[in-house]
């Protein structure tokens, strides 16, 4: 595994984390597939994954619930748990009940990373911050973030939070490329690791990029995911969370950190609009 420092604590996180949306369900629980889902979210653990990325959202609660059940059988402290609170819940009782709910249900005393989901412009974003900042104090969270912050937002975060802002979790990847030109050069300069969601744009590329990509998989003896992962990891301060139920994608996701591109290739794919 390669692991990346957490903004700018001692804390090092794996490069590769698991994403879990669609584990369980989707916005509503679907009990159907628990036992073969929470096999997956166990193989992955026995693979390397020991960052798992979730949401109090995620299948209405149901996909921690599955991680709950998952993580139980490893030593909690070899793990790095992220959640996320809805933006709903960004009031200050809102949110402590909110984690409440989040570390019962993942079964756990507290959790490594707890994230602002979306921002919410009606709820003064001091207020939330203080409250995430409490709940460190309390030891339920190690360390706090947010999630889909633009550079104004994540720079107001920065400048009022009691406790320092790690982590902004955002959409990046070969094609939804937005984060690379102001805000990945924000999170390099003060210290805060980004996660690049959806890094694998849940396969949905346009041809264009699926040729280029197929062009250089050949090259590396990869699979255009592996190259899309590489592509992201080869950045200063970016961790990726892929999503996998399959093994042959977890196992495959998880050696796209064996894969050096060179510099030509990394500007290719640095240079595609
Ligand atoms: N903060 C936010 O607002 C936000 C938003 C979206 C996502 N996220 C987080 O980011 C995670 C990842 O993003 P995502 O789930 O949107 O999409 P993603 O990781 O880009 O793509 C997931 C899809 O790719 C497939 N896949 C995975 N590895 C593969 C491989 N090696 N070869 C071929 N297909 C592969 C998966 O299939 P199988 O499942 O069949 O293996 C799944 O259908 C989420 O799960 C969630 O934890 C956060």
């Amino acid at each position: 595994m390669i692991y990346r420092r957490l903004g700018d604590t001692n804390e090092e996180i794996p490069a590769i984390g698991l994403g879990t949306w669609e584990i369980g369900g989707r916005e509503t629980p679907d009990y159907s597939k628990d036992r073969e889902q929470i096999d997956v979210i166990v193989r992955a653990i026995e693979m390397g994954y020991s960052h798992i990325d979730t949401a109090e959202y995620y299948a209405g609660g149901h996909t921690e619930e599955i991680i709950g059940d998952a993580i139980g059988l490893f030593d909690r402290s070899e793990l790095f748990i992220t959640s996320k609170v809805w933006p709903s819940h960004l009031r200050r009782n809102e949110l402590h009940k909110a984690l409440d709910d989040s570390l019962k249900r993942l079964k756990t005393d507290y959790v490594d990373l707890y994230l602002i989901h979306w921002p919410n412009p009606d709820i003064p974003l001091q207020e939330t911050l203080e409250a995430m900042s409490q709940e460190v104090e309390s030891g339920r969270i190690r360390f706090i973030g947010v999630s889909n912050f633009d550079v104004d937002l994540l720079k107001k975060a920065v400048s009022i939070s009691p406790k320092p802002i790690v982590n902004n979790q955002v959409l990046f990847n070969i094609e939804d490329r937005q984060a690379m030109y102001e805000l990945l050069p924000l999170c390099q300069k003060e210290g805060i690791t980004l996660t690049a969601y959806s890094p694998l744009k849940r396969n949905l590329l346009s041809n264009s990029s699926k040729e280029i990509l197929e062009g250089m998989a050949k090259k590396y003896y990869a699979s255009t995911q592996q190259i899309m992962l590489a592509w992201l990891l080869s950045k200063d301060g970016v961790v990726v969370i892929p999503k996998a139920s399959k093994i042959d994608h977890l196992k495959s996701n998880m050696d796209s950190r064996n894969i050096a591109l060179s510099h030509e290739d990394l500007k290719l794919l640095d240079d595609l609009s």
